[in-house]
């Protein structure tokens, strides 16, 4: 039943054995995207991409192929516009690259710009003897897929919990509950491996920027048109771990209620997920009366073991919040110290995440209220 949420069992939502190539008519594509960081410094990117030819989508099989091309089509799209910088972004997406782009994106079902789905979840291999894939700090993409592997464990406890209270299965409920807190702890410390893999400044500086979209950004404040697919521009949000499902299936399980304001951000974060990965949160959200059950058994030790899973959430989610200090906030003043070094640094980004949310007030909003869960208040 996990595959058919596309979820594997050793890795969770992690993409198994991603594709390393595509087949030899989409050359094109993968030599521009192995070698993106380059051609962004030497400002040739664009140019190449205007000379693309428009390939067709349809001589890619299968899900992995699908996955690698949106991998590779969604570094070309985000190199392309942000190429010259914050402020002068690419306002069209030359047809050669928005209409596989697009057909790609349909049958996927993701929306087509840089996702989570991408950036992290395919987008790893066990020796890179290419170098593919790179922007600056790989570091950020691969200490975010340690931690989503290892909410893996806890994914699959979520799901025997949701199966174990449909038949009142308390003994089974509690183990898979252990096994939900156990993993957290882990994402927790993996998470801790940020700061000796990703440096603040460069992650501030040079990287960030290219995670950005054209919803809610005030440079692209009409959206990106995709030539030769719609006439309007479209408005997509950036790429952001917020797009992980598995944050979402916990507070699915545990039934956590966020405000209104952030609740609808989660939720339209949603569409930036595989169709399968959000169908499990809504799986889990509909099909598991978890809090209640916990709630009207009145037994202790399950009260103890719901509680330790909202705590261990509560406790990633301030670590979380003491990683965008580091990685956004103080860069930040510091850039504006500094009289903005880098080239439209000093920005709106500075307060907005790439996912488009008002940063801190946004999480501390989401870290509250899964404190709030707790049934023992402190
Ligand atoms: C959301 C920053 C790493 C999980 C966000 C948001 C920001 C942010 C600004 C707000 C949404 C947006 O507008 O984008 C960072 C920074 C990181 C980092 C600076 C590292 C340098 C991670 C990692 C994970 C993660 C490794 C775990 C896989 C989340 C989740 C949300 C989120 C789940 C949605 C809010 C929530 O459910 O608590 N992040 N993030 N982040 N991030 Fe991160
Ligand atoms: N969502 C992260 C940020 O805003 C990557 O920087």
């Amino acid at each position: 039943d996990l595959d058919c949420f596309n979820l594997s069992e050793r890795s969770g939502f992690v993409l198994e054995q991603p594709e390393i190539d595509l087949p030899e008519y989409y050359r094109v594509w993968m030599d521009l995207a192995s070698n993106i960081t380059p051609l962004i410094q030497s400002h040739q990117l664009r140019v190449l991409v205007d000379q693309m030819p428009v390939l067709s989508p349809y001589n890619l099989k299968g899900h992995r192929e699908l996955r690698l091309a949106h991998l590779a089509l969604g570094f070309l799209t985000m190199g392309y516009v942000w190429q010259e910088g914050q402020h002068l972004p690419a306002k069209t997406l030359p047809k050669s690259l928005a209409l596989p782009y697009s057909l790609v994106s349909q049958r996927l079902g993701l929306p087509p710009i840089l996702t989570y789905a991408d950036s992290v979840l395919a987008n790893w291999r066990l020796k890179d003897p290419t170098g593919a894939m790179e922007i600056g700090c790989q570091g950020f993409f691969l200490v975010s897929l340690l931690v989503e592997k290892a909410a893996s464990a806890g994914i699959k406890g979520a799901v025997s919990v949701m199966k174990a209270v449909a038949t009142c299965d308390i003994i089974s409920i509690q183990k898979g509950l252990y096994k939900v807190s156990q993993s957290l702890k882990k994402m927790r410390k993996i998470f801790e491996l940020m700061h000796r893999h990703v440096d603040p400044t460069s992650f501030h500086g040079i990287l960030r920027i290219f995670f950005s979209g054209w919803r809610d950004n005030p440079m692209l404040p009409d959206g990106l048109l995709y030539e030769g697919v719609g006439v309007k521009p479209i408005m997509l949000s950036g790429g952001s771990a917020a797009q992980s499902p598995s944050i979402q299936c916990f507070d699915a399980l545990l039934g956590i209620c966020h405000e209104d304001h952030a609740a609808s951000f989660l939720r339209r974060m949603r569409e930036y997920m595989l169709p399968s990965h959000r169908q499990l949160i809504e799986t889990l959200s509909s099909g598991s009366p978890l809090r209640d059950f916990v709630l009207s058994c009145s037994r202790p030790s399950l009260c103890i073991n719901y509680d330790s899973c909202v705590s261990a959430l509560v406790n990633l989610r301030s670590y979380h919040l003491s990683v965008v200090a580091r990685y956004i906030t103080i860069p930040g003043h510091r850039a504006r110290a500094m009289g903005c070094p880098f080239n439209g640094v000093c920005s709106a980004l500075d307060d907005t995440g790439t996912g488009g949310s008002n940063t801190l007030p946004f999480l501390k909003s989401i870290r509250d209220s899964t404190r709030r869960a707790l049934i023992a208040q402190p």
